[in-house]
């Protein structure tokens, strides 16, 4: 079956707060139980040394963090759930992608350039404090995606800019080195991309204004009575806008529940009885899964075992892959013909290259399959009004294969019975056979 997959990754280097919850764990849960999807979801540790040096954090938070995913009900049977450092070729592709990415580029990166402005700002020099690890993040993060080709990249808007730099990574190496990775695309989620912390700003480690998913009843009720309010008195009329209590609420209470808070700030609700409130309404999803956190966060053994059983799972796609990348950019055995080789491929699969056929509905509108050397249907376009769009989009997929078919067919109703592997393969056996 033809389905879309998603891949995404948190970085170990703090406790999880609900922002994550909200913004990533909880929509990551939800996407892997789609049945056309694909689910590729990771710890980020390679990623977290670029941003603290202290090993028993980057430790307790790989626990913390797998410990809040699977505590939110990701099921490792059903995606691919694995931790970064145990995949060694993430950093054997992060090298062959270092060698395909402009220098200047990686210099107009958001974090990198950040660093460099407060640098000069203050009057030091720009790269001052500034490690190559922080340089090279978006490779990395490159690697982590086209790794495993994933089609759609759920992240934060902050993060937007690193998905279009691994696009810019791939379609580099796909130019130099033949169609090997599907392009990725960032997914945001506007209902949910951004949930204001304690202080109103972004909730974010690093601004010291999260709330902790798995604090104790007692110390999650602290942190939301800290959430900043104005100081209009009960029964004066509240503003839902800009009121991070509201939104903070919105996120996890049905629309029912939101228009009755909606009607309560407008009669004027005391602050300490919203917070009551927004309380109750957030611990009554966080308390079912706080039992099963601490059920993990009590046995890392059993974590680790999870863990090891998805690496090996993401290894069975990414070593042979890593072979056939490491083959294309000629690091292979010396004895290997490999041009002959590829000639020879190449000759006995135009024998038996797939075929596009034409043709035209009862509807009035004009399709076209895609079938291999054996008749069978691998592709299937949608209905198009007129032939030029057929063929336009036909010759699309002759020219660039798989990078158009990745974007574009993920509305195509798909045969069932055909891995999307098996498209892949066709397609890039018409473009290189073309
Ligand atoms: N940089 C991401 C963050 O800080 C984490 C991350 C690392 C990631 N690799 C990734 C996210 C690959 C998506 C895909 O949020």
């Amino acid at each position: 079956m033809t389905s879309l997959r998603f891949l995404t990754g948190i970085t170990t280097s703090g406790t999880p707060h609900l922002g994550n919850y909200v913004g990533s764990i909880r929509p990551s849960v939800q996407a892997s139980l789609r049945a056309d999807v694909e689910s590729f979801y990771f710890l980020a540790d390679y990623h977290a040394l670029i941003k603290t040096d202290e090993p028993a954090r980057v430790q307790r938070s790989t626990l913390e963090i797998a410990a809040s995913w699977l505590a939110a009900g990701l099921n490792p049977d059903r995606v691919t759930f694995y931790r970064q450092s145990d995949i060694p070729e993430i950093p054997e592709l992060t090298w062959l992608l270092t060698c395909v990415t402009g220098k200047g580029v990686l210099n107009r990166a958001h974090a990198y350039k950040a660093s460099v402005d407060k640098n000069l700002a203050a009057g030091q020099d720009p790269d001052s404090d500034v490690t190559a690890g922080l340089f090279m993040y978006p490779v990395l993060m490159g690697a982590d995606i086209l790794m495993f080709n994933a089609h759609k990249v759920p992240v934060g808007r902050d993060q937007v800019q690193h998905i279009e730099m691994a696009r810019d990574m791939g379609n580099s190496f796909n130019h130099r080195y033949g169609q090997h990775f599907v392009l990725p695309e960032a997914v945001i989620d506007d209902a949910v991309a951004l949930l204001p912390g304690v202080d109103g700003r972004k909730m974010s480690k690093s601004y010291d204004n999260h709330i902790p998913m798995f604090a104790p009843r007692e110390q999650l009720q602290k942190s939301i009575a800290g959430i900043v309010t104005d100081s209009r008195a009960p029964g004066v009329p509240k503003e839902t806008e800009g009121s991070a209590l509201f939104q903070i609420y919105q996120a996890f209470a049905s629309e029912a529940e939101t228009l009755t808070l909606r009607q309560a700030y407008a009669d004027g609700i005391a602050w300490g009885d919203a917070k009551q409130i927004l309380f109750e309404r957030v611990d009554r999803e966080i308390a079912p899964m706080r039992e099963a956190y601490l059920g993990y966060i009590n046995n890392p053994a059993k974590v680790e075992a999870i863990l090891l059983a998805g690496a090996a799972k993401a290894r069975a796609t990414s070593q042979p892959f890593m072979t056939r990348l490491r083959h294309a950019v000629g690091l292979r055995p010396l004895g290997e013909q490999a041009s002959a080789k590829t000639a020879e491929t190449a000759k006995s699969a135009k024998a038996a290259l797939p075929t596009f056929k034409q043709y035209r509905e009862s509807d009035g509108q004009f399709y076209f399959k895609l079938v291999d050397s054996g008749a069978r249907l691998l592709l299937q376009s949608p209905g198009f009004a007129n032939p030029k769009d057929a063929a336009a989009s036909m010759a699309r997929l002759r020219e660039l294969g798989v990078l158009a078919w990745s974007t574009a067919h993920s509305n195509w109703p798909a045969p069932s019975d055909v891995a999307s592997a098996d498209i892949q393969a066709a397609l890039l056996q018409l473009a290189e056979g073309h």
